[in-house]
């Protein structure tokens, strides 16, 4: 007979304990515990992946010499800017989370992803949407794949039982806060559910060599939902971030066991699913003929990527005592000092009128080399005159108004170039053992504000 009782589970980490405790001794945050109903019955929850294909040998202790050291074979999808995030490709028995904001395109972009693998059996499993809702997306997509299977269920144990019939390569989970094992009694979602069957898909995914893909919904702060645990239990954790009334995507690596998580993709939502953006700058930057006031473009890297990012800013008379302050895409404590730095070093009188600022693309950047073009988009809108026709900024600035170096700066300037760019402006510490001549576009180096305005207006 299985055994019922019950635990306390903190939400934030996943510590199980016997009794209620204030303070939780592994993450130590104050009330976190809620109790949850478990039922263990031991010999159930043993499930067994021997016979399974590919299904490892058993393991020793070996002498690290004799382990013969070799490159992982990574699967390739036909999506060039997942096998990017994912360190080069599908590793063979990886565990990946995928978090994002509802709506944001999670479900489209890995349901396109198991289309497009076409030389593997792939399992998608949905606790969310019905095998018809599923047949109308794949429809939209156009990807026709026989080899492709949908499995709408949520309790795990029926789960492992049809993944043994089918014996897939690849399993799709979408997603592993609906997910039930029988052995919890508490509701799905909850933080013991979670960590089980997080757990469960983990013992498969290692015992069979198979690659799971879980994907996870996110808390209103943004954080990802369900223990901090699940985090600890994936080898590969994925952001998919972007604003949804844009229709660029953002996909992150927040931690990689298998490569960088430097590592960034870019995709547009289109009608017909997510597509790889390869020339982002390309795509980002919207006033390329129009002189306007209060535009700047600024040379960004996002993860390892050189981005170019147009920056806009409108200044106005505060019409109330107390000026506005609006953001979309930028730290809104950046804005204000930098509003200070300008206010202190320049004598510009900022504290009377209404800011507004915005990224373009519903981009969320970052980078602190953006600092310099903001600060030059603000002044032009300020003096509402254009800022001089491709010319780009890359640079942090300091509290004393100083333009600080940043990294990479090649990198960025190679970009800009790239693009047709006639000037860069960058910091003059950035200067040292950089060579000119080596570029197409001329490097102008500065290290104060006032400098900056000057060369501008
Ligand atoms: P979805 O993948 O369901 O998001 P998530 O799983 O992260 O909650 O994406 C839903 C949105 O995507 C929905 O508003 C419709 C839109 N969409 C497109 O724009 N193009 C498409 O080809 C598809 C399938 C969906
Ligand atoms: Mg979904």
């Amino acid at each position: 007979m299985a055994k019922t009782k019950s635990a306390f589970f903190c939400s934030n980490c996943g510590y199980e304990s016997a009794k209620w405790v204030g303070k939780c001794p592994s993450c130590q945050q104050w009330n976190t515990f809620i109790e949850e109903l478990i039922t263990k019955d031991s010999k159930l929850a043993e499930t067994n992946w021997k016979n399974y294909s590919g299904t490892k040998k058993e393991t020793s202790i070996i002498a690290i010499n004799e382990v013969v050291s070799q490159e992982e074979e990574r699967l390739r999808t036909a999506d060039a800017e997942l096998n990017r995030v994912l360190g080069g490709g599908i590793i063979a028995g990886s565990l990946v989370l995928i978090a994002g904001e509802p709506g944001i395109g999670k479900s489209t972009l890995f349901l396109q992803t198991g289309l497009m693998l076409k030389d593997i059996t792939v399992l998608y499993i949905s606790g969310e949407e019905s095998q018809q809702q599923i047949k109308l997306r794949a429809d939209r997509l156009k990807i026709d794949n026989p080899n492709f299977y949908l499995l709408t269920e949520t309790y795990t144990q029926s789960i492992f039982q049809e993944i043994k019939k089918l014996r897939p390569q690849l399993v799709i989970v979408d997603s592993i806060q609906t997910l039930q094992s029988t052995f919890i009694e508490s509701s799905p979602g909850s933080v013991s559910q979670v960590r089980e069957c997080a757990a469960e898909f983990q013992r498969f995914a290692k015992e069979t060599n198979t690659p799971v893909f879980l994907i996870g919904h996110i808390t209103k702060e943004g954080a990802i939902a369900g223990p901090k645990i699940l985090e600890h239990m994936v080898d590969t954790v994925l952001q998919f971030e972007g604003d949804r009334h844009y229709a660029y995507r953002i996909l992150r690596t927040l931690k990689n066991r298998f490569g960088s998580t430097d590592e960034l993709g870019i995709y547009e939502m289109t009608n017909e699913g997510m597509r790889g953006i390869h020339n982002p700058s390309d795509v980002l930057i919207t006033q390329k003929e129009d002189q306007l006031s209060g535009i700047a473009i600024a040379a960004t890297i996002e993860g390892m990527r050189p981005l170019l990012i147009e920056v806009q800013a409108l200044v106005t008379q505060s019409v109330y005592g107390t000026p506005q302050r609006t953001v979309s895409g930028f730290d809104l404590r950046r804005l204000q000092l930098l509003l200070a730095v300008l206010e202190k070093r320049g004598g510009f009188h900022f504290g009377v009128r209404d800011v507004f600022l915005n990224i373009a693309g519903g981009l969320k950047v970052e980078d602190p080399s953006i600092d310099l073009a903001v600060l030059c988009a603000l002044l032009s809108s300020y003096e509402d005159v254009a800022l001089p026709h491709r010319v780009c900024f890359a640079g942090e600035i300091g509290l004393s108004g100083e333009i600080r170096a940043v990294n990479r700066i090649e990198q960025r300037i190679a970009e800009a170039e790239k693009l047709g760019f006639e000037k860069i402006l960058v910091s003059k510490y950035n200067q040292k053992g950089l060579n000119n001549q080596k570029f197409n576009i001329e490097v102008l180096s500065m290290g104060r504000v006032e400098e900056v305005y000057k060369y501008l207006f």
